[in-house]
């Protein structure tokens, strides 16, 4: 009746049992619309149950039709891309929850298969590396990964990596939270002495927003100098606008046709959402930001190596795009890249929603003066203090949904000094007036010192650091 194939281990794949749901589906329609004897529909009904059952369990996931599995379907890759999960929903294009302490990042780990960036994995770091680990590693800051075990026994026996990241050029306003996997990047790129490469899709926000090639053109030129002002090694770092590399690179477009034949639509719409109106330039996106995962896409680089790892640090959000580059890799002959999740910097008003940079007031920007900042932070971001000095004293305030302490735990380096706010916060000890103080005076002198290395970077530099040529490493 069903002409189920099995594979040659004689386990059901999950794209065999996909199919045999989409057949056993029509079967019970069929059978129910003829009317057919009670005995017959109710078999049909029972197989299609099992065969749900086996479905879930092969690849974790509930059967929906029309959303065939990723082919290569093993439970770590799955997950469906939006984790619509309670009060949770995270995409690439929307973040929101309604609780106030932000996104339950557990749950989410859940969700995604991904693994926790345990303290093992912390102290591992630093054993490897020989340096104090960052205090966005510290703090569960960067709090998810995906192979980083895998990056780190290759490493151990002298086997280099290099670092992919990016950033959508929306506007030429950036605000501190870009900043976070830029930051972080540089971290890594100096503690473990590898090549970066950068990606600006232009591209894609040409494609999702109501703006023209040229401006999102130069918008990519112009964060490219807020990127280059967190202080990237010239000779270390390629930084490339789509607009421009994928033209310019014939093994970059040879990457991403590769992709695109191993992607089908439905697997995007299942990963992504895409819908039967969206340009068909959104559907082929994903294998662009795909590409960079692989080193040949840079045989200036890598001299035309394909093997060699690549490590993606990104907020979470991202990762749909890194499940399908992970699906498709193998199938493709290349190693999957292994990956490094950030939480979200939340928005001034509170953790409910990641922030906005047509909202001048939802956070600090990289242009804000000292006297800016000083104003948003005390008019706009939300207070887990209480409403009377009295009550305050005598309840103490809750630093888990005060934005001003999430600021400072991104922000503030002294681990004893951000613990002793927290205490004397939640003890009463601290004001929110006071809180509020320490955060100004962190964010005023970071700010302005990012301003004066911006300051520097002249366009002679930019052009340099997005040339595609060989960087100081030998592979
Ligand atoms: N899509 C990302 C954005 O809109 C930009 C991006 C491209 C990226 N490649 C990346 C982010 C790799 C992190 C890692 O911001």
């Amino acid at each position: 009746m069903t002409d189920c194939q099995a594979d040659g281990s004689g386990n059901m794949t999950a794209m065999d049992l996909y199919e045999s749901l989409t057949s056993q589906g029509e079967l019970v329609r069929t059978l129910k619309t003829e009317k057919a004897v009670k005995a017959d529909i109710d078999a049909a009904v029972k197989l299609l149950l099992k065969l749900k059952a086996d479905y879930k369990q092969v690849t974790g996931q509930d059967y929906k039709a029309g959303c065939p599995p990723l082919e290569s379907t093993v439970l770590e890759d799955t997950g469906p891309a939006a984790a619509v999960d309670g009060e949770d929903m995270v995409d690439p294009w929307n973040v929101s929850t309604t609780s106030a302490k932000g996104v339950d990042y557990d749950k989410l780990i859940v969700r995604f298969g991904s693994s926790k960036v345990d303290q093992e994995l912390v102290d591992r770091i630093e054993r490897v590396s020989g340096k104090k680990p960052h205090r966005f590693l510290r703090r569960g800051i960067f709090f998810s990964h995906r192979d980083m075990h895998q990056v780190l026994d290759a490493y151990e026996k002298n086997k280099s990596f290099y670092l992919y990241t990016g950033r959508g050029p929306s506007s030429e306003a950036m605000h501190v939270g870009h900043l976070i996997p830029f930051i972080f990047t540089k971290w890594l790129q100096d503690t473990f002495d590898i090549p970066l490469v950068i990606q600006l899709t232009d591209d894609e926000k040409y494609l999702w927003k109501d703006l023209s090639l040229e401006d999102c053109h130069r918008y990519a030129v112009e964060n490219a100098k807020d990127i280059i002002a967190c202080g990237f090694d010239v000779n270390k770092t390629f930084i490339f606008s789509d607009l421009d590399y994928m033209g310019a690179s014939p093994d970059f477009y040879r990457n991403v046709v590769k992709i695109q034949k191993h992607v089908t639509f439905n697997q995007v719409k299942g990963i992504f959402g895409f819908g039967d109106s969206d340009c068909i330039g959104k559907i082929a996106f994903p294998a662009i930001q795909a590409a960079p995962s692989f080193s040949n896409s840079f045989p200036q680089i890598f001299k035309g190596r394909k093997d060699i790892q690549c490590l993606i640090p990104c907020a979470i959000d991202q990762d749909p795009y890194f499940r399908m580059t992970r699906d498709v890799a193998p199938r493709i002959g290349y190693p999957k890249p292994a990956l490094l999740h950030s939480t979200f910097f939340p928005a001034l008003q509170g953790a409910q929603t990641k922030m906005s940079a047509s909202d001048a007031n939802s956070s600090i920007f990289l242009t804000d003066t000292p006297k800016q900042i000083k104003n948003k932070v005390n008019k706009h971001a939300f207070s887990g203090g209480k409403d009377t000095i009295e009550e305050h004293r005598k309840y103490g305030g809750n630093p888990d949904v005060d934005v001003s302490f999430m600021y400072l735990t991104f922000f503030l380096e002294d681990d004893e000094q951000l613990d002793k706010i927290r205490q004397d916060y939640a003890s009463g000890a601290l004001l929110t007036g006071e809180l509020k103080k320490r955060l100004i005076d962190t964010l005023q002198p970071m700010i302005t010192a990012h301003q004066e290395r911006r300051k520097q970077v002249t366009e002679e530099m930019v052009l340099k650091f997005m040339t595609p040529r060989p960087l100081d490493f030998n592979f």
